[in-house]
């Protein structure tokens, strides 16, 4: 089985989300938890997770956002959970997502999509090993 690194961004934690993300993750058949934590992120994780956007227009305000309150950080393991959790999520413009999707159902504005998860089975591993180390 795979493992993924999930994000609830800021908005989520502040808009009082996190049960009903973690809540549609948890249902999925066949996917666990293996860790979960609220964390404020600082600079330098959003930098190295961030990596691949430095010198996008929505670079510095991404780093703003993502900075401003607690996320909270979660491992979710399962079969084909790499491209499940994305597909939960949905695009990542909220207006563009569908209706069954995190985003669709409850996203609002494009920086502010509530959720990151990896792209791919690369990028969970680096994901993986910038914000859960001590399980890599
Ligand atoms: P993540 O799961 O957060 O990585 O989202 P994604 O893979 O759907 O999008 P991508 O990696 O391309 O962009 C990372 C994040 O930057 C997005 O989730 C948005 O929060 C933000 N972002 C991406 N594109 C834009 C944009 O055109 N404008 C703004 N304001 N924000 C953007
Ligand atoms: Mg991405």
């Amino acid at each position: 089985s795979q493992r993924t690194l999930v994000l609830l961004k800021p908005d989520a934690v502040s808009r009082g989300l996190i049960g009903e993300i973690v809540g549609r993750i948890e249902r999925k058949a066949g996917w666990t938890i293996a860790a979960l934590e609220l964390r404020t992120l600082d600079r330098a994780t959003l930098q190295a997770h961030y990596a691949e956007h430095v010198g996008r227009p929505f670079y510095e305000p991404l780093l703003e956002f993502m900075s401003s309150g607690p996320s909270v950080a979660l491992v979710v393991e399962g079969e084909r959970v790499i491209e499940g959790v994305r597909a939960l999520a949905g695009p990542t413009d909220p207006i563009a997502a569908p209706p069954g999707s995190i985003r669709g159902d409850l996203g609002t504005v494009v920086r502010e999509n509530l959720i990151h998860a990896s792209d791919s089975p690369e990028s969970a591993e680096r994901e993986l090993k910038i914000f859960f180390p001590e399980l890599v």
